[in-house]
């Protein structure tokens, strides 16, 4: 069961049977309840993860009260490769955002995997490239998009996983607040300007999207 949980990780798509159950052998499978702390930032890194299930927040904070979310991995993402390539500590904190289960490999066999699988090293080193990609995106957006635009943008991005009609997700104020590195103030008022003009419906921690293709050009080429 566990094998194949394994074979539906993007990371390990193309792997033979005998290479999944060499994985399987060097992982260990952690259970983590929501809101629990996978590790904090600056912590020692010693461990690579892989969602199998659930949600991860990956997140720095800046003072006390400063927070800004990078990322949301789900199934089949991976985190904590940095600190075992580079940097030694963690140069973000991980923490379940919903109850999750993770595949937990130690940097001594995360090292032997980058060096005896091929498959595995080039497929790091896309989902690699993508997040720089993201990053840089995101940079751009900072500098050159106002808090509207940003706010469709993150929307967007959130959402991309959702299928109903219309889209629909669960997302408070502060946690979007927090994915766009800003306060609660700007982003009610942002969130209101979409439900005015019947972008967006947003209701007790609910947000639909009412029209795509308008949320799509307030969010504006950097999609
Ligand atoms: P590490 O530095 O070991 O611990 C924090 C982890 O968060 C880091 O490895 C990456 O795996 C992950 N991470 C950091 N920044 C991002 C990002 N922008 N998008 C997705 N994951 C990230």
């Amino acid at each position: 069961m566990v094998a194949n949980a394994l074979k539906k990780v993007l990371l390990f798509r193309g792997l033979t049977p005998r290479e999944l159950k060499q994985i399987l052998s060097i992982s260990v499978l952690r259970r983590y309840a929501a809101g629990e702390m996978v590790f904090a930032k600056r912590d020692l890194g010693n461990t690579f993860f892989i969602v199998k299930t659930g949600r991860i927040k990956i997140f720095t904070t800046v003072g006390a009260d400063k927070k800004k979310t990078f990322a949301f991995l789900k199934k089949g993402d991976f985190f904590g490769e940095m600190s075992l390539l580079g940097g030694r500590i963690r140069s973000a904190s991980a923490q379940a955002a919903e109850e999750s289960e993770l595949f937990v490999i130690s940097k001594k066999n995360f090292k032997r995997l980058i060096l005896e699988n091929a498959d595995f090293t080039l497929k790091l080193l896309h989902t690699l490239a993508e997040r720089l990609n993201e990053c840089d995106k995101e940079i751009e957006s900072m500098l050159f998009h106002n808090i509207l635009g940003r706010l469709a943008e993150a929307i967007l991005k959130l959402s991309a996983d959702k299928h109903t009609k219309p889209v629909k997700m669960a997302i408070d104020q502060n946690e979007l607040a927090q994915y766009l590195g800003t306060t609660r103030v700007p982003v009610c008022r942002a969130i209101n300007t979409l439900k005015r003009s019947g972008v967006i419906d947003y209701r007790r921690g609910e947000l639909v999207i009412l029209n795509q293709a308008r949320l799509r050009s307030i969010a504006g080429n950097l999609q």
